[in-house]
């Protein structure tokens, strides 16, 4: 007697073990095929008769695919789902989650990083060193900006806008935080976190970091008039989603010097960066990689991994993202 098939999942791009053996056990695994651009046409093709697809960040995944007939999830390895309309998937009763908690200390310790290298040019002077610049020591070579005792303007207090906090402490820093949603006063106190408006922290802060989601409000949140409203010692950090930073004035308030620097690991365009950033010194750029540590991204994939057996299962899959679709 044969046994019944497994259900078919279209898998996006490669996960990292255990992720594939928890697949490969819940369903027959499709993969994409590397040389087919990631467009929605090609996807809703590759995805005819698969019930779920595990897709990644830069995947599009809108009504074109979500309207796949025998379409039951779409798995997501990775926290934010910007790449996937919600709305138009619980039209359809298409499942989807995402991968929240398991990256959020890997993200705040690269956010972290990235302020710490841009405030001290240690990319720069990496350069320089490499580049036999370093011909003794100068008093005032490669002067940078004092961390410890600034103030941290946090904008998005969740799970890594508070790991931000939590790290600045050591830093002996002054915190502010800007957050439609305000944290309850035990939690302020604990992390020693200020809650204010949103020019208030632009005006006070030495570094502003990003840590909110890309939603059509947050889209664009610090553009030209927010960079006015910074110190010309600023420095901008952002490890959220590129669009939360209008790209075009970023450049321009950093050629202008408006503000001082910027440590950036996300981009609006991705994996295009605004040319105008590339030849500025004053700048650290990092390639989307704040959640890529062995342990984060293992973790990822098998929590992305678990989502699709779930739900390919039939049952409720843990980081359900719109719980309206499966009573
Ligand atoms: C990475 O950017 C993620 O959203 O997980």
């Amino acid at each position: 007697m044969s046994s019944k098939p497994k259900p078919r999942i279209l898998l996006m791009h490669p996960i990292l073990d255990p992720g594939p053996a928890i697949l490969a056990e819940a369903a027959e695994v499709v993969e994409y095929s590397l040389d087919l651009p990631l467009d929605e046409a090609y996807i809703r093709q590759a995805a005819e008769g698969c019930v779920g697809i595990v897709s990644q960040l830069m995947d599009p995944i809108r009504d074109g695919v979500l309207s796949t007939p025998g379409l039951k999830i779409v798995s997501n390895v990775a926290v934010g789902f910007d790449n996937i309309d919600l709305p138009a998937a619980t039209a359809h009763k298409v499942m989807v989650t995402n991968t929240p908690g398991v990256l959020d200390d890997a993200t705040s310790d690269f956010a972290f990083t990235l302020l710490m290298a841009t405030a001290r040019r240690v990319v720069e002077a990496d350069y320089f060193a490499r580049s036999g610049k370093f011909k003794g020591w100068a008093i005032d070579m490669m002067l940078g900006a004092d961390v410890f005792n600034a103030t941290l303007g946090i904008v998005g207090i969740g799970r890594i806008g508070r790991g931000m906090a939590h790290r600045a402490k050591g830093f002996n820093m002054r915190v502010l935080y800007y957050d439609p949603q305000g944290l309850p006063p035990d939690a302020e106190q604990q992390l020693g976190a200020t809650r204010v408006e949103l020019p208030r922290l632009l005006a006070e802060s030495d570094f502003v970091s990003v840590h909110v989601p890309l939603t059509p409000e947050t889209q664009h949140l610090l553009s030209t008039p927010q960079f006015g409203q910074m110190k010309k010692t600023a420095i901008l950090i952002n490890t959220s989603r590129g669009p939360v930073i209008d790209e075009a004035a970023l450049v321009e308030a950093l050629t202008s010097k408006k503000i001082a620097g910027a440590g950036l690991d996300v981009y609006e365009r991705e994996p295009a960066i605004h040319p105008g950033l590339i030849p500025l010194p004053n700048v650290v750029l990092a390639p989307h990689i704040a959640s890529a540590t062995v342990r984060t991204r293992s973790e990822m994939s098998a929590m992305a991994a678990r989502n699709m057996a779930t739900a390919v299962r039939g049952g409720r899959p843990p980081n359900l993202l719109n719980p309206e679709v499966k009573k």
